[in-house]
């Protein structure tokens, strides 16, 4: 497996914590990307892969001092989101992280949040930090019931977790680093398999959640599995969601894929 982690500026407070993995041979590699928002009580959202920790902690110590943390922002329970949170608040000393009842309740056993250190936002509920409020959404597909976006109202800044997702053969920051059509059919696939109900949901009750985000005044939209989407890449974005429900299932790679991989290995070995 290739990987690499890295803290990459995207706004002038925030920065991307990139992360990228691909199995040798495999046509596509995934990224496990969380974020950093230097604000004056600095933000961490999401925790990446537990895989990642010596070079998570690393990337995020780069950019803002461990102990100036003052919030862990977790859209929801997913290992690829939860994969550091307890090195996180071990390591993050000052800071509380902002979950929900449920999402406690998934990690009972997993993941023990000390309940001092725990404020329990749900999705259309707000969070101040001192200087900006953060504003917490349910995306309209979403692998999780306790998913929520998370966006800044002083900037734009949209953290959105799952949402946005686009696989691809190469590491990206910014989406026209991907071909249109390569990052539009990723796209629409990728949300699919994120909900593969999405196909029984009413167009329009669908439609209206794709409104409250499209609605929301996203500037910069950061998310854990693909690039960052500004200008005139977050209307694509809007566009492609609105498609995701009427559009045929995309087949997930299979057996042959799979066959595909341990050959390269054999091959490389
Ligand atoms: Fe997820
Ligand atoms: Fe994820």
């Amino acid at each position: 497996m290739n990987q690499f982690i890295r803290p990459v500026q995207i706004t002038p407070e925030a920065h991307l914590i990139q992360s990228f993995w691909k199995h040798p041979g495999a046509p596509v590699g995934i990224h496990m990307n969380s974020m950093v928002l230097a604000s004056r009580e600095p933000v961490v959202f999401d925790t990446g892969v537990a895989a990642d920790r010596d070079g998570w902690l690393a990337a995020v110590s780069s950019v803002v001092e461990p102990d100036d943390v003052r919030w862990i922002v977790v859209t929801h329970e997913d290992p690829d989101h939860t994969g550091n949170l307890a090195t996180a608040v071990e390591q993050l000393r000052n800071a509380t992280v902002v979950t929900s009842w449920w999402m406690t309740e998934r990690l009972v056993g997993t993941i023990d949040l000390d309940p001092r250190r725990m404020r329990w936002v749900a999705s259309g509920e707000s969070l101040d930090i001192g200087d900006r409020t953060l504003t917490f959404h349910r995306p309209p597909i979403f692998d999780s019931p306790t998913t929520r976006a998370v966006f800044d109202t002083s900037t734009g800044l949209f953290w959105a977790g799952d949402l946005g997702a686009a696989l691809g053969p190469e590491a990206v920051v910014h989406a026209d680093e991907m071909p249109a059509d390569e990052l539009a059919a990723s796209f629409v696939a990728g949300h699919g398999w994120i909900s593969p109900w999405i196909s029984m949901v009413d167009d329009t009750k669908y439609q209206t959640e794709v409104n409250r985000i499209a609605n929301l005044g996203i500037t910069t939209w950061a998310q854990t599995h693909g690039p960052v989407y500004e200008g005139a890449h977050i209307d694509r974005a809007i566009e492609l969601l609105r498609g995701v429900p009427a559009a045929d299932a995309v087949p997930q790679p299979g057996q042959a894929d799979l066959d595909a991989v341990v050959a390269s290995m054999l091959t490389a070995a």
